[in-house]
């Protein structure tokens, strides 16, 4: 790419996390979700990193002044009302001071708070910043390996599809047929007046989706006691790879700014939950597949969920066969990496996470490709992801197919990861 091209993109990018910033917290576009959603902010940080860098931070810190008492980091703050979305604060009654929603996302802070760290061109200037992130991190992994691994297995488990944010993935068919309907109350969905219904959840999807959230509610959003509660738990190799890259990050980081106690914990959690993670590779399909918890069976779906393992440090024989898979599936699409496998007649290439390609997890695949050492399929997923916002712009997610962009536009974290396939760094964009 030419150095002209690159200041364009970056430009660009930077433009849009302008431009959705809030002050203290970015929403990731206008009119579809109006509010800050907690992956989405994490990644968001690591683009605020390569021109503001204290921006980034505080990106965090607005995310974790939301924390709850028992650990848990929710997937939604409500800062400020808006009509246009729903499930709103009425919905989810969380009783939290600021709203909140009463599930939690993919915990990816503690990889970004250590990369931002890494990149700090001040060190000892944040150096307490980072400390008080670092501790609050830790109460996070803490809560997720209690309150979502009561049986100390290893492997944490989601108990509503919105926590693996990959909503409405093909993974979740099977288990969801056991959540009921009935008794929902009334609703109207408000995604489907910002986005085309094609590309959207179905209306069955979505009243399994609220009968979760008002069991979970009449239950006094009690953690303690929800995991149990649940009629869908399932173990999600994305949401656990993440998870365990996360704790090793948080590991290295904590020993860097001297809490070596956050440190070992942190290194004992991704140590057991790499070895627990081994339970979900399925020598058939060559990657890695959901565990519904309930039935103790691996679940037959083959997303890319099971390819973002590598994104943790898996043993080079997994990472190499993901990426023969990767170049498999390449060969039945136009751009990579789709959220699901076009092979599977399940698979839609414009509906969400159900065939449609996301920048966010190609960076999460790529990133940990080249950390093993297998550097020609991530700079595949590189160029695929930037050729696509050259012929496509910045949008939520991508037809794998066509390279149609889909969803909401102008969106937050997609321009965040061109900054990072761009080279992230300070020297990218001029502030
Ligand atoms: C959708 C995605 C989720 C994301 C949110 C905000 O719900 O599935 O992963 O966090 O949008 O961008």
């Amino acid at each position: 790419m030419t150095p002209d091209k690159r200041a364009r993109l970056a430009g660009q990018a930077s433009e849009i996390l302008r431009e959705n910033d809030r002050g203290n917290y970015t929403i990731p576009t206008k009119g579809l979700y109006p509010f800050q959603w907690n992956w989405d902010s994490c990644l968001t940080a690591l683009g605020f990193a390569a021109f503001d860098e204290d921006r980034a931070w505080r990106e965090m810190e607005t995310l974790f002044a939301h924390q709850w008492p028992d650990g848990m980091v929710p997937h939604i703050v409500f800062h400020q009302m808006d009509e246009g979305y729903f499930p709103g604060p009425e919905v989810w009654q969380t009783g939290r001071p600021v709203p909140t929603s009463g599930i939690t996302q993919p915990p990816v802070a503690g990889f970004a708070a250590r990369r931002i760290y890494e990149r700090s061109r001040n060190k000892a200037a944040v150096a307490d910043r980072a400390r008080a992130l670092a501790q609050k991190i830790d109460r996070w992994h803490a809560f997720l390996y209690s309150a979502r691994d009561p049986e100390g297995e290893g492997l944490v488990a989601i108990t509503h599809p919105w926590q693996a944010g990959r909503d409405i993935s093909i993974d979740w068919d099977e288990p969801f047929e056991r959540v009921p309907t009935e008794g929902v109350t009334p609703y109207q969905r408000r995604d489907v007046q910002h986005a085309d219904p094609a590309h959207r959840p179905t209306k069955a999807q979505y009243d399994r989706y609220l009968w979760l959230v008002e069991h979970f509610r009449r239950h006094g959003w009690d953690n303690a006691k929800l995991h149990d509660l649940s009629p869908f738990r399932v173990v999600d190799p994305g949401f656990n790879a993440i998870l365990i890259r996360a704790s090793a990050d948080l590991a290295e980081l904590a020993e860097e700014l001297g809490l070596p106690d956050i440190a070992r914990a942190n290194r004992e959690r991704a140590a057991k939950g790499l070895k627990a993670l081994d339970r979900l590779w399925s020598e058939r399909d060559r990657q890695y597949l959901c565990l519904d918890r309930t039935t103790g069976r691996l679940i037959d779906s083959l997303s890319v969920g099971g390819l973002m393992p590598v994104f943790a440090a898996i043993p080079a024989g997994r990472a190499r066969t993901i990426r023969a898979r990767i170049k498999e599936i390449s060969g039945r699409c136009r751009y990579i990496v789709p959220s699901h496998d076009p092979a599977d007649p399940r698979f839609d290439a414009k509906r969400y996470w159900r065939g449609p390609a996301w920048l966010v997890v190609n960076y999460m695949i790529a990133d940990g490709l080249a950390a093993s050492g297998i550097s020609d399929v991530a700079e595949a997923i590189r160029a695929s992801s930037l050729s696509l916002i050259e012929t496509s712009g910045f949008a939520e997610y991508y037809d794998p197919l066509t390279g149609e962009p889909c969803g909401g536009g102008r969106f937050t974290w997609t321009a965040a990861m061109v900054l990072e396939f761009l080279g992230g760094g300070a020297e990218l964009v001029s502030a």
